[in-house]
């Protein structure tokens, strides 16, 4: 018996046009590009010029999945980042404005890497409760900007880039539908990905830190657990499952993942390789990669899963629907 369900019906994603490489960290850090490759899987990432805002970022790739989605209007937009502009007010409104949207609802999520998929899930609860018929999910980040450049640990992983999907009510037999959810967090886990307030630091730098093995081992717990229990909402067994999509952190993660899972390690996307962890907006990014590289395809089993600071974990179950993704640079 279908039911109502949340379809996705676009993509769209923007990356900052500057690249930068491992050897160009290894010049001014206590690194190299070996060390990065193996451990990471990165060779490179992006950084937004000094005029390009996260808020230009995020317009982008609304943009562009607005035409992938080939709409101009949607009932509401939701925007997941970790890296704000500025504290007060939140950007979903300013970019809903800046999209044409109208008097839409508009709202930021903070869910750092999780951030998308709490954002997808309240988008489709949205949807599916008649509240509004579409919405504009972004995620969109500048960490080039958070963290600390004489930091080794961080430095080497995170890139600056944007990605969004428009969902639209539909039913559950379509393809593109949202079948299942699951979402968490353990709020002892706070110090382990963070940024001090002014409180907590007076006067000195608040850059973003993150204790990288301790998250590590988490990462792989949580959202292989999380990405068990929406296979299982779905009847899906791991060995078939089409496409594996997880928070873009480090390829061994994934890797690890798709071990635990069962699930044959090609199906597992990694898509880091050239623009790194981009937090929330890694999904859409790799989703848009899979796409470009036929990873992904029409009617897949997909599974989203993601882990960050919190900390938060999420995953989501479709089927991929048929939708060709609109990219650019900025
Ligand atoms: O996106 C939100 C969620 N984030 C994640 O899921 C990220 C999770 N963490 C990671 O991806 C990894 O933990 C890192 C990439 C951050 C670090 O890799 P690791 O294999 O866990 O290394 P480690 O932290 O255990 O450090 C191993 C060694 C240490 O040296 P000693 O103590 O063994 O001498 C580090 O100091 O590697 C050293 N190290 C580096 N060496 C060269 C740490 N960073 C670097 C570096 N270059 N960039």
């Amino acid at each position: 018996m279908p039911t109502p369900a949340a379809v996705v019906a676009g993509l769209g994603t923007c990356l900052p046009a500057e690249e930068f490489d491992n050897a160009s960290l290894a010049a001014r850090l206590d690194t190299s590009d070996e060390w990065i490759r193996t451990r990471t899987g990165i060779a490179a990432r992006r950084r937004a010029a000094p005029d390009v805002s996260m808020r230009d970022l995020a317009c982008e790739a609304g943009a562009n999945a607005l035409r992938s989605a080939g709409l101009r209007d949607v009932g509401g937009l939701i925007l997941a980042t970790t890296t704000p502009d500025r504290p007060c007010p939140a950007a979903a409104p300013e970019v809903a404005q800046r999209l044409g949207l109208g008097p839409v609802p508009a709202f930021d999520i903070s869910a750092v890497c999780t951030g998308f998929l709490y954002a997808v899930t309240t988008a489709a609860s949205l949807i599916t409760a008649g509240l509004v018929d579409s919405v504009l999910v972004v995620a969109a980040e500048t960490y080039t900007r958070i963290v600390d450049p004489s930091d080794r640990g961080t430095a080497v992983i995170f890139g600056d880039g944007a990605g969004a999907v428009v969902l639209r009510r539909g039913s559950s037999r379509e393809r593109g539908a949202l079948l299942a959810f699951d979402l968490g967090s353990d709020g002892s886990g706070k110090d382990l990905i963070h940024i001090p307030g002014p409180r907590e630091q007076g006067d000195g730098p608040r850059w973003f830190s993150m204790a990288g093995r301790k998250v590590y081992l988490r990462a792989v717990e949580q959202m292989t657990a999380s990405a068990l229990r929406v296979m299982k909402d779905c009847g899906w067994s791991p060995s078939s499952v089409d496409a594996l999509v997880p928070h873009q952190a480090n390829a061994r993660i994934i890797q690890a993942m798709a071990e635990r899972l069962d699930v044959p390690p090609e199906r597992a996307v990694c898509a880091l390789d050239r623009v790194g962890n981009t937090a929330a907006a890694s999904i859409p990014l790799a989703l848009a990669e899979a796409l470009r590289t036929h990873q992904l395809q029409e009617g897949a089993r997909t599974v989203l899963t993601a882990f960050g600071g919190g900390l938060t974990w999420a995953s989501a179950a479709l089927t991929w629907p048929r939708l060709s993704a609109v990219s650019s640079e900025i």
